[in-house]
């Protein structure tokens, strides 16, 4: 069990400037001509309301004057003095000309470093306090080249690694305004990429690239809060979780409405986090509380508490799974054939799209009979399409009926309370690779499950079955471009269905992005970093 803290304040105040005296407003009634004559003069009360209305309105003058951004050097002025919680900073939004929090600065910048297998990316979040909530107001991205790659391609040279992060931190520095950039933080987080390398020459590489990033004007995040590491696979997927709910206002602000689930394909592995409810459950026979485990995470965020189920399983993402298949179906056909000879020819197997072929690159598992290393393939699909044998292959790789130490469990022995029990009805999110490969054939942004077996059935059918797909833009040189669309497709819903045990008609929306900002881990591994001791503070005392 973990627990994380994340405290945004919720506490409101509202101040409503418009907000009625709620006096009963006497300038209705009929003004007979008398009235109208002792109006002319000015009573006391009268002058003294004269006086101070015109007293308002003056200073308001003088206020608008002082604050407009042209008008006063308060725009570029006035800075933090000191300390992590410059008050009176005036400048960098449009959005309000004073934070909603003596305690907060109006404008606040994190910068994140995803450090991937394959590159990595920085974003620059820019965040307003004009309300009780930090507002997301802008995000800045940048990727390194592909030719530059991913941390992990330099594991003899540590200094080269860290010198791949300098295109990404010019972003940064052109983006974020000097005076704020001695407090502004930054992290790096790696993903399993860097693990593979090795802990020794993994740590070797993000030393030395903390060192590398302490050579700028940014606050690194520091060790104990995780600064510059590699990420556990159970804190990726809550903060894609708290990404998704921040964007769709479910958490850190007023809405209390159910949150949303996420489930996350990447190629090595994927994750499910979701809050589940065990009150009222009809039928009893279920626990009241969620099971202790390294399956409950306990968030605390925006002053709420939430007990997540989580799991990332590893060894599930899309690229990993397409290996375990096929090895499968090799070891089928040798234990079969008892020979080897089969691999020298086209290999008939049922996920690749009827009447087409591919190469396949297919990674041996320690101790197969059929060697080590990788074998590339030619891997023909079936003349008629055979999505049911497709599909029994997919789910045989999800170990349904491997042994559950705690049930229930949702397939490989990994324990998970019932989402149909849990999670009945509230929004379901799918993304990366279940976004990649269903909006591209013209997949609406919610869909049931029964909806994407009949798209998974129309795609392994091959191009007689594929006259659905001729008025989507795009769609049929995605397909005719990749024979294992049958493949990912019947194993997204072989998981979906039968490895998460989801009903068959229950909804799932895809998504990318949510207000036009990306989804994934990265927002919401930002967030806890605007709050206080959060693991960094201001680099240098700025004062002008
Ligand atoms: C794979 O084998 C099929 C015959 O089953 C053949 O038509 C196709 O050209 C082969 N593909 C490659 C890339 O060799």
């Amino acid at each position: 069990m973990r627990r994380t803290s994340v405290s945004l304040p919720t506490k409101h105040v509202r101040r409503d400037p418009y907000e009625k005296a709620g006096r009963y407003d006497a300038g209705h009634r009929d003004v007979g001509i008398l009235e109208k004559l002792q109006a002319a003069t000015m009573n006391q009360a009268q002058k003294t309301r004269w006086i101070k209305t015109t007293a308002i309105v003056v200073f308001l003058v003088f206020l608008f004057y002082y604050l407009s951004p042209k008008g006063a050097d308060i725009y570029k002025g006035v800075s933090h003095s000191g300390g992590q919680s410059p008050s009176d900073a005036t400048y960098g939004t449009d959005k309000c000309t004073k934070s909603y929090s003596k305690d907060k600065p109006i404008v606040q910048y994190v910068l994140m470093i995803d450090a991937g297998s394959t590159g990595s990316r920085i974003h620059v979040y820019k965040f307003n306090n004009c309300g009780s909530t930090p507002e997301l107001e802008k995000e800045e991205f940048m990727m390194t080249d592909k030719s530059v790659g991913g941390l992990s391609k330099y594991k003899d040279d540590p200094i080269a690694a860290a010198k791949t992060l300098d295109a990404l931190m010019e972003v940064a520095m052109k983006t974020v305004p000097d005076k704020l950039k001695g407090c502004s933080p930054v992290a790096v987080k790696a993903t399993a990429g860097l693990r593979m390398i090795g802990a020794e020459a993994s740590d070797k590489i993000l030393e030395t690239v903390r060192t590398h990033l302490e050579g700028y004007p940014f606050p690194v995040v520091s060790k104990e809060e995780n600064g510059v590491a590699i990420m556990d696979g159970s804190d990726e997927g809550v903060y894609a979780w708290i990404t998704t709910n921040y964007l769709l206002g479910k958490i850190g602000g007023p809405d209390q409405s159910p949150t949303a689930a996420i489930f996350d394909l990447g190629g090595g592995s994927t994750q499910i986090v979701f809050e589940p409810t065990f009150k009222g459950i009809p039928g009893g026979g279920m626990p009241e509380k969620m099971a202790p485990g390294d399956h409950k995470y306990d968030l605390a965020f925006g002053g709420r508490e939430f007990e997540l189920y989580q799991h990332s399983h590893l060894g599930y993402g899309l690229m990993a799974a397409r290996n375990s298949i096929h090895l499968n179906l090799l070891q089928d056909i040798y234990s079969q054939e008892k020979t080897k000879g089969f691999l020298n020819k086209p290999i008939l197997n049922p996920c690749i799209n009827a009447g087409q072929s591919d190469m396949v690159k297919v990674k041996l598992g320690d101790g197969s009979p059929l060697g080590t290393g990788e074998l590339e393939l030619n891997m023909t699909g079936p003349a008629t399409p055979a999505p049911a044998q497709c599909r029994a292959l997919a789910e045989r790789i999800l170990a349904k009926d491997s042994d559950c130490k705690l049930s229930p469990c949702s397939f490989n022995g990994v324990h998970q309370p019932s989402l149909a029990k849990t999670f009945g009805k509230e929004d379901v999110y799918i993304f990366s690779f279940f976004f990649d490969r269903t909006k591209p054939l013209g997949m609406p942004d919610s869909f049931t499950l029964r909806e994407l077996h009949d798209l998974t059935n129309s795609v392994c059918g091959g191009e007689s079955a594929w006259d659905v797909f001729g008025t989507v833009p795009g769609a049929l040189d995605e397909l005719r471009d990749r024979g294992e669309y049958c493949l990912d497709l019947n194993f997204m819903i072989g998981l979906l269905h039968t490895g998460y045990d989801m009903p068959i008609d229950r909804e799932v929306k895809i998504a990318k992005k949510i207000k036009g900002n990306e989804l994934g881990w990265c927002l919401g591994a930002s967030l806890p970093l605007l709050s206080k001791n959060s693991g960094w503070s201001c680099k240098v005392s700025q004062s002008y």
